[in-house]
């Protein structure tokens, strides 16, 4: 089957079964490897994306159902010179980038959390990521690097409606 729908804002179409993953999809027939294949069954985020800008695990949608919707993967998360964007830089400074199977997907459970809460807590912070399972870190680093995202934007939009 032939499916269309927006990926990392260019409208995209591509030629499946219908019977297989967004998570097979983005990798096998789109090449978009920054979506991790861990668990397979919804537990561990490693394959996080966002629908229409809420988090999903890419396991657990079948590709037809993205099908006139908006995917952003991590592949879309970038800032205005196609570098890391504020809250990826924001990771690197603050020593919070772990293992490259994790890091995409606590990126996209950030992003998520900070574009529906301007001033999360450091619990809220805690929560959002509790979908990203991870052996080896305390997540210290991952809430300062959250944090520190939060405080530069909510600046940013300050400034903003100060300048009119
Ligand atoms: Fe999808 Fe683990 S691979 S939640
Ligand atoms: Fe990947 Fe901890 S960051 S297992």
């Amino acid at each position: 089957m032939n499916i269309a729908f927006s990926l990392n804002g260019q409208k995209t179409s591509v030629t499946i079964p219908e019977d297989i993953t967004l998570l097979a999809m983005l990798r096998e027939y789109l090449n978009l490897t920054g979506t991790k294949q861990g668990c397979e069954i919804g537990e561990c985020g490693a394959c996080s994306v966002l629908l229409d800008g809420k988090l999903v695990n890419s396991c657990m949608i079948l590709a037809p159902q993205v099908e006139g919707r908006e995917v952003i993967t991590i592949e879309g998360i970038r800032g205005p010179n196609g570098g890391p964007n504020d809250l990826q830089q924001n990771f690197i400074d603050h020593g919070a980038i772990q293992c490259g199977y994790c890091t995409p997907g606590m990126i996209l459970a950030c992003e998520a959390l900070l574009s529906a809460h301007l001033n999360p807590s450091r619990s809220e912070i805690r929560e959002a990521l509790s979908g990203n399972l991870c052996r080896c870190t305390g997540y210290q680093q991952i809430v300062d690097a959250v944090e520190a995202t939060a405080k530069s934007r909510n600046l940013q939009i300050e400034g903003q409606k100060t300048n009119g």
